[in-house]
């Protein structure tokens, strides 16, 4: 195990499955996770790390809930909804915990369409995908490393910028995942958002996954929606801001996990010439794409 018995005192490792990155806990698991059972009823609810998972995993609940706030302090929020590649010990693995859960189970992925255990696209599942502008996400990634054991050192920021455009981060490279995942929308059922769609207008982007739940509530239990899952009420919140997580794992001295919440961090991060580097590769690699971003709002 890449993390030793003190539970997170050592940097966690990343290896190698297909050619991604992944931690060394969930590589040595892969045919656990490959071959989890999904099934019909279940809502996936993916992104690229540091894409808004915890903002999306919240409104979901909230929704599931009906509005209870009481229901979604239920436990923290983590543990509300399996991690299926999550493989670190001493908590039960991903895939154990959502088979354990009763239907119907809310779950959570970070993996590339091509990793998805196969099971997934053989049921009738809902999937949520939810893609944030690589840019911010890249800025919020290195933050995250910076402060969590679960990953390895990101460096300097020069270092990192480089490593995150060459796709040597873990769940590798951010182009092909939201290309991959955009793709995947012609196959299955998924609601594809985005995180700057999401801050323009809270409101409207729950309505859209209300309705993609089948759900439908009343204006004032979605107004009480909006209000709850805003990124102040939310930093606020010991089931949702990781302040029960130690700090041998979690430094948020360091950065908090809840850190900004906003659309637009990278120009106090990118320089002139990084931003240039990066516009040009960036062409490169979303050639021909009909997806597109906005990097501010
Ligand atoms: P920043 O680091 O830019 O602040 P994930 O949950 O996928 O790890 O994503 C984390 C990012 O989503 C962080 O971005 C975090 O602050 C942001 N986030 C979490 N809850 C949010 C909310 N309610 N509104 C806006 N952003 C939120």
């Amino acid at each position: 195990l890449a993390c030793d018995k003190d539970q997170g005192r050592k940097r966690a490792t990343l290896g190698e499955v297909e050619g991604i990155l992944l931690p060394s806990t969930t590589v040595n698991n892969w045919d656990q996770i490959q071959k989890f059972k999904a099934k019909d009823d279940d809502l996936l609810i993916c992104t690229y790390p540091k894409s808004g998972t915890t903002w999306t995993q919240e409104i979901v609940d909230m929704i599931e809930q009906n509005g209870d706030v009481e229901k979604c302090q239920r436990s923290v929020i983590h543990l509300r909804h399996p991690f299926i590649e999550w493989s670190l010990l001493p908590q039960p693995s991903g895939v154990d915990q959502a088979n354990t859960m009763p239907s119907p189970r809310i779950l959570k992925t970070h993996l590339p369409s091509q990793l998805l255990p196969p099971s997934f696209w053989e049921s009738t599942c809902k999937i949520i995908y939810v893609a944030r502008n690589a840019k911010d996400c890249m800025v919020s990634y290195y933050h995250f490393q910076r402060m969590s054991q679960t990953l390895p050192e990101p460096g300097t920021w020069e270092e990192y910028f480089e490593n995150f455009m060459n796709g040597k981060v873990s769940c590798g490279p951010w182009y092909d995942h939201v290309k991959g995942w955009w793709k995947a929308k012609d196959k299955h059922q998924i609601l594809f958002l985005f995180y700057e769609d999401m801050k323009e207008n809270p409101k409207r982007e729950i309505q859209k996954v209300m309705k993609f739940m089948g759900k439908n509530l009343d204006e004032m239990i979605l107004d009480k929606i909006v209000q709850e899952t805003s990124f102040e009420k939310m930093k606020e919140n010991p089931m949702i801001n990781r302040s029960t997580v130690p700090k041998t794992i979690m430094d948020q001295s360091i950065s908090p996990f809840m850190r900004k919440g906003i659309v637009g961090d990278w120009k106090n991060h990118f320089t002139v010439a990084q931003n240039e580097k990066f516009n040009n590769d960036y062409k490169k690699k979303m050639e021909g794409t009909s997806l597109t971003f906005r990097m501010e709002i």
